[in-house]
């Protein structure tokens, strides 16, 4: 009677082993699951262009250094620039006389056209397209 009880008990419960695989095989599916869902978000967010609207009727004339971009506007014309710099990517951060100034190697670029001034960057600054609303003054620029 005894190993007649013992045999339906191994036949409905598992034992301690495949208990703890099978408990460890579903932790790593579960991980493996949150975490291709955790990657592919954060690459979709970081595939969306970044989008700022700036009113440039507020702004007035002149030079202005943004997060991401540098923003030149006179009396007749509106000019966006990327502020990494074409030697080996810093940030541009400073400006002094119309002068766009890498700090981390020196390198200068005229704010009117983007242009190399001072090495060691060798290529312009790259121009970023944007749209106007003449109505409004306000510019929308796509990264
Ligand atoms: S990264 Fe700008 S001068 Fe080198």
């Amino acid at each position: 009677m005894a190993n007649i009880k013992n045999e339906l008990d191994n036949d409905r419960f598992i034992d301690r082993k495949t208990f703890l695989r099978l408990a460890s095989f579903g932790i790593v599916a579960a991980f493996m699951a949150l975490w291709s869902i955790m990657t592919a978000k954060s690459k979709l967010l970081s595939e969306q262009p970044l989008v700022s609207r700036i009113n440039t009727a507020k702004l007035g004339t002149g030079i202005f250094l943004f997060e991401k971009y540098i923003l030149v506007k006179s009396e007749s014309s509106i000019k966006v620039f990327s502020n990494k710099c074409t030697h080996a990517g810093c940030r541009i951060n400073q400006e002094i006389d119309g002068q766009l100034i890498c700090p981390c190697h020196g390198s200068r670029y005229d704010s009117s056209t983007g242009n190399v001034l001072q090495g060691p960057a060798g290529l312009p600054l790259s121009t970023i397209p944007f749209t106007a609303d003449i109505k409004t003054g306000e510019i929308t620029i796509k990264i």
